[in-house]
């Protein structure tokens, strides 16, 4: 394998440390390097290609669009790509679901759309506290860093203070015994508690940078009806979970309730191509005209695509049914190898799903031995312990088996060599 380091990219790249080599092309599932070895590709964009990669529509479409001399960069002027997308997501998503929402495009990345949601919560209800939880994941920019839990993260910020949030309990942070959801709601019905009343509460259905951490259906209610009681607004992170990661099209479908506030990004152009919005309940769109602003709000090869993802992918539940699927084929290769070692788990829901291996040290060396077997995949969770199947949705069955055949063989090496390898099967302290 050639090691390409570049020499002028900046100390911040990350990704490409881990997956050393010079991609060059890519096909579905699939990348392929300079020399041109295959890859499969489990890290997915980190779930903004749940299409997979060049889908043959979407490049089809673009290349029309291209071709035909449309619109590339709109601001936010109307135009056919724009009117196309906001049809397909109205009619195609929005209207089955009974979800009345407005649709605010915002800068390109979801961090901008984290941004918009919570400046919006905060005009609205004259607060200016979010709520955010144990181990969320929202961004970097600093309105969203500050609701992000990761101090790594947080360190970047210097000596700015990141203010305006309130840390709650996720669901489970303290145990499967304490309803965090109940602290959280003695906290704010008690006027000494300290608590200021909130602008929102921000979460993610299920956590995908802090681990893959699950919410109930149950606790995400009572937080629905909280934010209700005391006048707050629920923002629903779906920038991860959302288009069909966890199989619905939203992550919250299914569990009753419906947010004020959704935030999407990753996935929705379908095709990796930058784009964000907020979704808003209209009696919440209190804007006054170019008051939130961004030059790349119109990114029109994004809607195009979108428009395509939307119509190929969500005109019926078939994607859905095969996420159901493809999850439990993951699923069945990763609970025997939670089995191997006391204390490694099985995280997340759908075609979000991991391995917890207990430290940072196992789970590089899982995602390292994966790569030299030409599987690309990562790590999240608090301490990057947890290995991240992030396929993408639509990878063929016998993709899926055979990335998911490199996973358990490196991860049963790396459970009987040195890094656990106590012998006695113990995890390593
Ligand atoms: C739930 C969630 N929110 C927000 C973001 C930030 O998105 P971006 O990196 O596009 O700014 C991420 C990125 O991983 C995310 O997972």
């Amino acid at each position: 394998m050639t090691i390409v380091e570049p020499t002028i990219e900046s100390e911040v790249r990350s990704y490409c440390r881990t997956f050393p080599t010079t991609f060059t092309s890519a096909r579905g599932s699939e990348l392929f390097d300079h020399t041109g070895r295959r890859y499969l590709d489990f890290l997915a964009g980190c779930s903004a290609l749940n299409y997979g990669h060049n889908d043959p529509d979407m490049a089809d479409a673009l290349v029309a669009h291209l071709t035909a001399g449309g619109i590339t960069h709109g601001l936010d002027l109307r135009t056919e790509a724009k009117d196309r997308f906001l049809d397909r997501i109205d009619r195609l998503i929005l209207r089955p679901r009974g979800l009345d929402y407005r649709v605010q495009f915002t800068g390109p990345t979801g961090t901008n759309a984290v941004e918009a949601a919570i400046k919006l919560a905060r005009k609205v209800t004259g607060r200016s506290t979010v709520v955010a939880f144990t181990n969320g994941f929202h961004g970097v920019t600093l309105g969203a860093l500050a609701a992000t839990g990761n101090s790594h993260h947080r360190g970047a910020s210097g000596p700015l203070p990141l203010s305006g949030v309130t840390r709650a309990f996720y669901d489970g942070y303290l145990g499967p015994d304490v309803d965090t959801a109940a602290v959280l709601e003695a906290v704010l019905d008690d006027p000494s508690s300290g608590f200021d009343p909130p602008a929102a509460f921000l979460v993610e259905v299920v956590q995908g940078e802090g681990g893959l951490n699950p919410a109930s259906a149950g606790w995400l209610r009572r937080i629905a009806d909280l934010a209700r009681r005391v006048g707050a607004l629920l923002i629903v992170d779906d920038i991860q979970a959302g288009c069909g990661r966890t199989g619905p099209f939203f992550s919250f479908e299914g569990t009753g309730v419906v947010p004020d506030l959704v935030t999407l990004s990753k996935s929705i152009s379908g095709f990796g191509l930058p784009m964000a919005l907020v979704l808003l309940r209209p009696e919440l769109d209190q804007w006054r005209p170019g008051e939130h602003n961004g030059t790349f709000r119109g990114n029109n090869l994004a809607f195009v695509t979108a428009a395509v993802a939307l119509e190929k992918f969500w005109s019926d539940d078939r994607l859905t049914l095969d996420v159901d699927r493809r999850a439990r084929l993951v699923r069945s290769v990763l609970e025997p190898l939670a089995g191997l070692v006391p204390g490694w788990r099985v995280k997340g829901r759908g075609l979000m799903a991991g391995l917890d291996v207990g430290t940072t040290e196992v789970a590089a060396a899982v995602t390292a031995g994966c790569f030299q077997r030409g599987l690309v995949i990562e790590t999240a969770g608090p301490r990057d312990q947890v290995v991240k199947v992030l396929a993408p949705l639509t990878t063929p069955d016998v993709q899926l088996a055979e990335g998911m055949s490199i996973v358990a063989e490196v991860v049963h090496r790396t459970a009987a060599g040195p890094l656990v390898g106590t012998g006695c099967g113990e995890v390593a302290a």
